[in-house]
């Protein structure tokens, strides 16, 4: 790679914000790539660290803080945990999970600011505001909702429009409100400290547009050279917020940072806490070095709505305060989708990690092969359950765990799982091929192709596979023993240079097939010889993936399915439990299946339907509150239950004799509630 003249490297992955948990979008999209990278470095014996921590400011905490009705501090405690567990979880081998609410990172952003603000780079405005005057505060852009200028979209927010992408100035919408009392807020003038990327324009023409042309990702320069056509704009780097790190001048009493100012600088904060944990000196990671040989590598692993943040505004801000290296490259990946829809936190859209892996335990490597072989490196992918179930049952299970397994089975079967007699590989055709597939594996991560990187690597169990097919160990063993022997034995080869190159990929299974083959060592690095003494006793073959059946795929998309409702709400708004009640007072309610016969609307009302049910006993009227979710003609022939001892009532002036069951969800909408295969009518349900 371009960057191996570096001695020393510096990674990042985006800090995610500590406002949910980790859903497979995010792990595809900046985690999964920098821990194949980093792995994959390390096991070059490179002098790599590699950051990350939870981005704790901004309005993104504080907006969930107020739906949760409670503090953001309490938000970040919840979540910056839950993330950071997920992370281990899934082998994510950062040094250091750190977060921007520690007092390092908010001396160093002040620092920071200070630096800049003593330089004279920072221009002084004031500018017109939202303030809403009930609350007394101005209002960030994502608290000002009103309808988008360019498509209509009446719930746009005052920096984006979700609806057509378009980014907007809070001043564009039309009909502003405020999203914390309601009113429309008033225009009130503001002080505020601007970066000035006008005047940086040039030097990022420079730097970026001249200096990274063929160097990075093209959905990277593509976006990058477009902002810088439409001409940079000065970008406030202060906000009037009550969370987030203070400004630290007199003045400027009440104001917070811009949480685009302090977060990148949180890479920077996490490997000085790494460094005073471990005994190292970070700044040999961050500083321009007396001779430039000596810099370190900076590489930003990012999702693509990043892109201007972290090659425009951070790379200008470090080049302003001038003591910092900037990034070689910053490798963004597009979106990853899930069954045909964006991935939605708010719309519970989404396959979240810590749900994966309770249902799926010990399956990190199998989410991990997945979300590698589709990640979306240039353009938008898509993971469907479906797709999952193929590729985990193709290929794992098929191929790779197919090989390993043969392999092991009869070298216990036939030689008690016993090396003997010589310890190399003894087949040129299959060492060249194995030391292709390193330098192809090497080549392809290095330039941020991980798809072809993991599909070299299945070459490897894929040859694998075909030797031992086409030489039928099983078929010479009585005849020619030498070659059986022989065989079998560069298998052995051939599993252990494959749980080295999966290593980067799929830690977790490698780890297990070098414990089958007794290989004992943490980490095999790339130049390190696999030799398997003369008398090395393999352990028992343990199983590594385990086929996908269709009903577990099913049950995961039925859930996608129903569960699209909004997850807060589902956490904050269910009713309160009653008081016990006997057994004999539950007896008293008499609860039957029965079928829509008829259904039709009340007039002059919205919510009422008429409804005929056969009960099993008799047919009989019932007035159900359910118009609004259900279509009259939808629901004839539908079997549901029916409590048949409710006294009569008189509705709208007619007999209603008796109630249907409802399940209520907390955003209001309504199901039956019925049996989940056809019983008689007149069933009792208790
Ligand atoms: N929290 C941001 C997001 O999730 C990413 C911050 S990356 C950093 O979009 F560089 F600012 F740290
Ligand atoms: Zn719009």
């Amino acid at each position: 790679m371009i960057e191996d003249k570096f001695k020393r490297y510096t990674v990042t992955s985006a800090l995610p914000y500590a406002n949910g948990p980790l859903h497979i979008g995010h792990l595809a999209g900046a985690y999964l790539p920098a821990d194949i990278f980093v792995r994959h470095l390390r096991l070059k014996r490179k002098d790599v660290v590699f950051v990350c921590g939870s981005d704790e400011h901004g309005a993104a905490i504080t907006i969930k803080a107020k739906k949760e009705n409670t503090t953001p501090q309490a938000i970040i405690d919840k979540y910056h945990h839950q993330i950071k567990d997920s992370f281990q979880d899934f082998g994510i081998a950062f040094d250091i999970y750190h977060r921007t609410s520690s007092p390092i990172h908010h001396d160093l952003s002040k620092e920071f600011f200070l630096n800049l603000y003593e330089k004279g780079e920072f221009i002084e405005k004031y500018s017109d505001q939202y303030f809403d005057e009930e609350f007394q505060q101005f209002l960030a852009d994502r608290y000002i909702i009103g309808t988008c200028p360019n498509c209509g979209n009446d719930n746009a927010y005052g920096d984006q429009c979700e609806k057509c992408g378009s980014t907007l100035n809070a001043t564009d919408l039309i009909n502003p409100k405020s999203t914390l009392s309601g009113n429309k807020p008033i225009l009130k003038p503001t002080k505020h400290w601007y970066l000035p990327l006008d005047k940086y324009q040039p030097w990022l023409e420079k730097w970026l547009l001249e200096g990274k042309k063929d160097i990075w990702k093209t959905n990277v320069y593509g976006q990058c050279s477009s902002w810088l056509k439409q001409g940079l704009q000065p970008r406030s780097m202060t906000r009037d917020l009550d969370w987030g790190i203070d400004v630290p001048l007199e003045e400027a009493v009440g104001k917070k940072l811009y949480v685009w100012l302090d977060a990148p600088i949180g890479y920077i904060s996490a490997t000085k806490q790494w460094a005073l944990d471990n005994d190292k000196d970070w700044q040999l990671y961050w500083k321009k070095q007396a001779d430039s040989a000596d810099d370190a590598c900076l590489i930003n692993f990012i999702g693509k709505d990043n892109i201007v943040f972290h090659c425009i505004t951070f790379p200008s801000i470090l080049n302003a305060h001038g003591d910092y290296i900037l990034p070689e490259n910053v490798p963004a990946n597009e979106f990853l989708n899930l069954e045909g829809d964006k991935l939605s936190t708010s719309r519970n859209h989404a396959v979240w990690l810590h749900e994966y892996l309770e249902e799926f335990p010990g399956k990190q490597d199998e989410l991990r092969f997945v979300l590698a072989s589709i990640m979306p490196e240039t353009s938008d992918s898509e993971f469907t359950w479906k797709d999952y179930q193929a590729r985990v049952n193709n290929e794992l299970v098929a191929i790779l765990g197919n090989f390993v397994n043969r392999v092991m089975i009869l070298m216990h079967k036939y030689y008690d799982g016993i090396v003997m007699g010589g310890a190399e590989l003894k087949n040129e055709e299959i060492y060249t091929q194995i030391g292709n597939a390193y330098n192809l594996v090497g080549e392809s991560i290095e330039t941020y192709k991980f798809r072809n990187a993991l599909s070299a690597m299945m070459d490897v169990a894929r040859l694998g596979n075909r030797y031992l097919t086409e030489n039928e160990p099983w078929k010479t063993f009585k005849t020619e023993p030498e070659i059986t022997r022989e065989v079998l034995q560069n298998c052995l080869h051939i599993i252990g240079h494959l749980s080295v190159l999966m290593q980067a990929f799929l830690p977790h299974s490698a780890k297990k097939i070098q414990d089958m083959l007794n290989l004992k060592k943490d980490v095999f690095h790339y130049d390190e010889d696999l030799v398997f003494e003369d008398g090395h006793q393999l352990n028992l073959a343990q199983l590594l993936y385990e086929k996908v059946e269709d009903a577990t795929v099913n049950y995961q998309i039925e859930k996608l399915n129903v569960k699209k409702v909004v997850l807060e709400e589902q956490t904050t708004q269910v009713q309160a439990a009653k008081e016990n009640i006997s057994f004999e007072q539950f007896a008293e309610l008499d609860i039957r299946t029965g079928t829509i016969l008829t259904a039709e609307k009340v007039a002059k009302t919205k919510k009422l339907l008429k409804l005929t049910i056969d009960t099993g006993i008799d047919q009989r009227t019932v007035v159900s509150g359910i118009a609004e979710f259900f279509e009259p003609e939808s629901i004839v022939g539908k079997q549901v239950s029916i409590l048949v001892n409710l006294a009569p009532r008189e509705i709208k002036g007619i007999l209603s004799q008796g109630m249907i069951l409802m399940a209520e969800n907390p955003d209001g909408k309504l199901s039956f509630v019925a049996p989940s295969a056809a019983v008689a009518n007149g069933s009792v349900i208790r």
